[in-house]
């Protein structure tokens, strides 16, 4: 990652992605090209089955971090860096009180426990119609509606000390400039934003009974809205002043990130969630708000998606729980786990041998909206080995995104070509098994692996007129990888996913058995 290849060397931008399992940080020249990047992690924590938090400070902490090693391993002239861009992990609450302190942890996107809530605010708006009428979205468990009426009928003292909240990169945001602010796509996220109008749904709002004075003032993705503050210039080394953009919310600019501004070319991404995605030259209904349709990073633009709530979040649950070995001889070899990982996965057969992974391992958002919903290996025999696991958790991942797909077409969406990104877009097997399963070209361009803060950097150059707009600042984009299909695994792939796609329903009294103990 620290390769440096020359192109425009005078100006940089900084993109800042909050992700779930930690902060990236990147600096990218005015030609694309990525100087450096960083990662400083940071714990989740679950207090609770289906509860997902993490502490505000941890992020700020790792953003500091960032920022600090990416100058200092680039060399880069801090006063060359022209704007900042921020990304981050959507949907979650960070509750602040009147002196801006965070008054408890941030329940984030994965989080399950506000079904009663996203009811409740169902019903309020006149039923799913009413609510789409004021959104064109669903309020789904994990969006920030739900978790405001948490607060309110859950935590009661904390309701009432909330005076302002925000969404995790916009309090990254707050700590960078000292504005409470948001921009379209990530308040699209909240449930509470009227996506068409590209402003808050502040009908809605009024309605639920939830006071305006709370919520951040929204700006388009590439608009300035803060600028750096002279104590963070003296803790991180950027320049006093330096302009922070709108940015937006992960799934949306990774999306931009991959140069998917118009219709056509479908992004999957494999970070802790999955996302299939697609840019929208104009609104679009979503009549039964069977998909996400969010404001897009550039003005007058949407963005549809689904999001399956495990993806490179179960590899990294298998590695963590059962790859002792693996770890130990990573740490031997100096080779990354996830390699070896899919070495394993690669020596057994597409199909793995007949054995099938269901994903679900922290419940699924679409497209089952299922907080009961678990994991599961069906099939399992004497005959399969830690290969089949493997092999069959990547492969269960790209049915679940093969699913939201369907659901696309279903939408009358058109795919020409795939692209994707994300973590686990580096992996060469997991490309191809994507490639096999939806019988597709899968591509990746330049910026894949960096997650949301490569687009981030992105639209902070189009924002500061490093580039004209965001669709010239995509122009920079390289392919760097092919898959094409290969033609003999269509059959065995068909006859996995058909099974797969039966297995929710078959299991679904299971699941709910299981919760309810
Ligand atoms: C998008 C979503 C996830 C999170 C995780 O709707 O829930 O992409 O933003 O990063």
């Amino acid at each position: 990652m620290d390769d440096f290849s020359g192109g425009n060397l005078t100006e940089y931008l900084l993109g800042i992605d909050i992700g779930t399992s930690g902060c990236k940080s990147i600096l990218i020249n005015g030609n694309g090209e990525i100087a450096g990047s960083t990662l400083f992690e940071y714990p989740l924590s679950t207090p609770k089955p289906g509860w997902s938090e993490q502490n505000p400070e941890d992020w700020w902490g790792a953003v500091v971090k960032g920022i600090r090693s990416l100058i200092s391993k680039t060399g880069v002239t801090p006063s060359s860096i022209k704007a900042l861009g921020l990304s981050g992990q959507m949907h979650g609450l960070v509750a602040l009180d009147e002196s801006d302190r965070v008054i408890r942890p941030a329940i984030l996107w994965n989080d399950q426990r506000t079904s009663k809530q996203c009811d409740e605010i169902t019903e309020k708006a006149g039923g799913l119609k009413g609510l789409l009428s004021y959104t064109n979205n669903r309020m789904l468990p994990g969006y920030t509606g739900g978790k405001i009426l948490w607060l309110k009928e859950e935590e009661p003292e904390n309701y009432d000390r909330m005076k302002y909240f925000l969404n995790p990169k916009d309090y990254i945001r707050f700590r960078l400039t000292g504005v409470r602010a948001t921009e379209v796509s990530d308040a699209s996220g909240t449930g509470l934003f009227n996506v068409k109008k590209r402003d808050w749904a502040r009908k809605l709002i009024s309605k639920l009974g939830m006071n305006m004075s709370i919520f951040p003032v929204c700006y388009e993705s590439g608009e300035v809205s803060g600028k750096v503050a002279s104590e963070v210039s003296e803790l991180t080394g950027l320049p006093k002043g330096l302009p922070v953009v709108g940015g937006g919310g992960d799934a949306v600019i990774q999306t931009t990130g991959m140069g998917l501004i118009k219709s056509g070319v479908m992004g999957t991404i494999i970070g802790t969630s999955g996302i299939v995605a697609m840019g929208l030259e104009g609104y679009m209904d979503n009549p039964e708000g069977l998909l996400q349709v969010f404001c897009n990073n550039t003005p007058s633009t949407w963005h549809a998606m689904g999001v399956t709530l495990n993806a490179g979040g179960t590899y990294r649950w298998f590695r963590d729980a059962m790859a002792q070995w693996e770890m130990s001889e990573s740490e031997k070899s100096k080779r990354d786990v996830y390699e070896i990982l899919d070495e394993l996965a690669a020596s057994v057969p597409p199909g793995s041998n007949k054995l099938l992974f269901l994903p679900y391992l922290i419940g699924e958002r679409c497209p089952y909206t299922d907080p009961a919903a678990r994991g599961a290996f069906i099939g399992l025999g004497l005959h399969h080995g830690k290969g089949e696991i493997v092999r069959s958790i990547l492969e269960g991942v790209v049915f679940s995104l093969m699913d939201v797909y369907k659901l696309m077409k279903r939408m009358g969406i058109e795919v020409i070509e795939i692209r994707t990104s994300g973590g686990g877009s580096l992996s060469p097997l997991w490309r191809q098994i994507q490639a096999d399963v939806f019988q597709a070209p899968v591509v990746t361009v330049s910026g894949s692996g960096e997650g949301g803060a490569y687009g981030a950097a992105l639209v902070a150059g189009a924002g500061v007129g490093v580039w004209s707009s965001v669709e010239e600042a995509v122009m920079v984009l390289k392919k760097e990888s092919e898959n094409l299909p290969n033609p003999s695994n269509r059959k065995i792939y068909k006859e996995m996913y058909d099974i797969y796609h039966n297995l929710y329903g078959a299991l679904k009294p299971t699941f709910d058995a299981l919760y309810k103990l």
